[in-house]
């Protein structure tokens, strides 16, 4: 009964909908779709898993990571990079280790494991997807920056 009530709300919206005027104005980032028209971005593919260590274009630049990470677990009770890239498991599992600034609190205090302000690693490390970027980029790195 309460639908009912509804459809003809609902059909007045659609109008609206339809009867938005045209702005003429395009987002190159959203492809040629007008702006007041939703855009079908293409579906994310596998990511970059070459395990090719990527130059870094400052100083500190978060490393991108060049391995899939799909379903890894990051929560509180257990977080998957952690059981490769922290130091102690890296003699095992070859990984880079996490650096040093990830064992420092806010205070600059040294701490036995990664400071909880560098656990969700996602927050700053990224894959990559094997894609050509939408708009051009004249973005220079620093030519020689001091990081690896
Ligand atoms: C199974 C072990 C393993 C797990 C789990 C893992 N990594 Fe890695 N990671 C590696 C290894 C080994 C490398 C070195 C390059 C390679 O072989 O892919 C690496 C490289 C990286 C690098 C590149 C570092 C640099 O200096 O270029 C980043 C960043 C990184 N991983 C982040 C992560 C993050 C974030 C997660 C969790 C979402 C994660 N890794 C989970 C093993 C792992
Ligand atoms: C707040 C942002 C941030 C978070 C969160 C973070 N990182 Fe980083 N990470 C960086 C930055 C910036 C660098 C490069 C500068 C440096 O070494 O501190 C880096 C460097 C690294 C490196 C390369 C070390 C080397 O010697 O080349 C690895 C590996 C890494 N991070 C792994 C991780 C893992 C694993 C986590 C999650 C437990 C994590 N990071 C969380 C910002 C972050």
């Amino acid at each position: 009964m309460k639908l009912l009530k509804l459809l003809p709300l609902l059909g007045l919206l659609a109008l609206a909908a339809i009867a938005q005027p045209s702005t003429g104005l395009s987002d190159p980032a959203r492809g040629p779709v007008p702006v007041e028209k939703p855009s079908h971005p293409p579906r994310l593919t596998n990511a970059v898993n070459d395990d090719v260590r990527r130059p870094r274009n400052y100083d500190m630049q978060p490393p991108t990571i060049p391995h899939r990470v799909d379903g890894y677990q990051i929560d509180k009770n257990f977080n998957k990079c952690l059981d490769c890239h922290a130091r102690t498991k890296t003699e095992f599992s070859l990984a880079i280790p996490a650096s040093p600034t990830h064992y420092l609190d806010r205070a600059g205090k040294v701490l036995p494991q990664v400071s909880t302000r560098r656990y969700f690693c996602m927050q700053c490390h990224v894959p990559q997807e094997p894609v050509q970027p939408i708009v051009g980029n004249a973005f220079e790195g620093v030519a020689v920056p001091t990081g690896k």
